[in-house]
């Protein structure tokens, strides 16, 4: 797996992330660090955090010394207490006084294990530092969060995930147009994970990466694939815009609420649409969405869309 082989090993490697990478780096440089919790969205570097801060102050034989527990499979908190108390019983690695527990989807953990984790944090602080991570920080109990210092991920920026899937390609000898790339940092929305794992299988179906087979393998169709479909409900109305949106959903297999977040996400870029009406087809939008996820039939609701938004643009 690229995403495994190219985690950064040390917090200075760490791509994007810049004032999380300036507090943790001062964390490695004084070799010790308070509790911490990670929270943000998915692929965006905290559990690559957790062990680059760890084997910064550590040293190579980190793991030794760290504890890695997952909060959905440990569904008994009795199993966290007990495997935290045998860990906590054992001496560091020397060189340190303390050692480190990542809990990983510490947001897994219903409220009442919350509060319990909350005293076994207390109870051991000493000798244990615990690295929770999240994606949603609204579902830890404030109390936790008051015992940690909480560093918000962000989603990668384009040009942080393009400098990645460049420096990737070149170290696995992959060949890629530029043009490709960009693709990847567009379709990716600031999760490297995506990024890599992109490119991993396209690189898989052929020598040269091309930007076709980006959007060919990732389920998104290319930004002027989707304002076709805008111009066609513009210039040629219902029974057109319907076999060009069927043709763009077939070509790059897309679910009915992919295509209409995707139609919604470059909606913003369409010249022709003033703002106004801008906002009465995002709703429009809004409403087959929300109407495909409460189980509304996928054709009769795009079908529904497609002719409110050429009413909208006068066809
Ligand atoms: N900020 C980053 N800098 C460099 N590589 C990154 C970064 N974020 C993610 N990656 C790459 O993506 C992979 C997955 O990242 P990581 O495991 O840190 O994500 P995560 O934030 O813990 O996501 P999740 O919420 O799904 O657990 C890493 O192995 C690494 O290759
Ligand atoms: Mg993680």
């Amino acid at each position: 797996m690229w995403v495994e082989r190219h985690r950064p090993k040390s917090v200075i490697d760490i791509k994007g992330q810049e004032t999380i990478v300036e507090r943790l780096g001062s964390y490695a440089n004084s070799g010790t660090f308070p509790h911490l919790m990670f929270s943000g969205p998915p692929g965006t570097g905290k559990t690559t955090a957790a062990l680059a801060l760890t084997r910064d102050v550590f040293g190579e034989n980190f793991r030794n010394n760290l504890l890695e527990m997952n909060a959905s499979d440990e569904r008994k908190l009795e199993s966290i207490r007990t495997k935290v108390k045998q860990f906590a019983r054992t001496v560091p690695l020397p060189g340190t006084n303390f050692k480190a527990i990542f809990l990983d989807e510490a947001d897994a953990l219903t409220s009442d294990a919350q509060g319990a984790l909350r005293r076994i944090m207390e109870q051991y602080a000493d000798t244990c530092r615990f690295i929770l991570s999240c994606n949603y920080s609204s579902k830890i109990i404030e109390a936790i969060q008051s015992r940690c210092a909480v560093f918000r991920f962000r989603p990668l920026e384009e040009s942080k995930v393009y400098e990645m899937i460049l420096q990737v390609a070149k170290s696995e000898d992959v060949e890629i147009e530029s043009d490709a790339a960009m693709a990847i940092a567009q379709v990716s929305l600031g999760d490297l994970r995506k990024a890599i794992t992109s490119l991993q299988v396209a690189s898989s179906l052929s020598s040269v990466v091309t930007r076709d087979m980006i959007y060919e393998t990732t389920a998104t169709a290319p930004p002027e694939e989707l304002r076709h479909f805008f111009d066609s409900c513009k210039e040629h109305g219902f029974k057109h815009s319907r076999i060009k949106m069927r043709e763009i959903q077939d070509k790059y297999g897309l679910a009915g609420t992919d295509l209409v977040n995707q139609l919604h996400r470059e909606l913003e870029n369409i010249p022709f649409i003033e703002d106004k009406m801008k906002l009465e087809i995002t709703e429009i939008m809004a409403e087959a969405d929300f109407r495909m996820v409460e189980g509304g039939g996928e054709n009769l609701q795009l079908d529904a869309m497609t002719a409110r938004i050429c009413i909208l643009l006068g066809n």
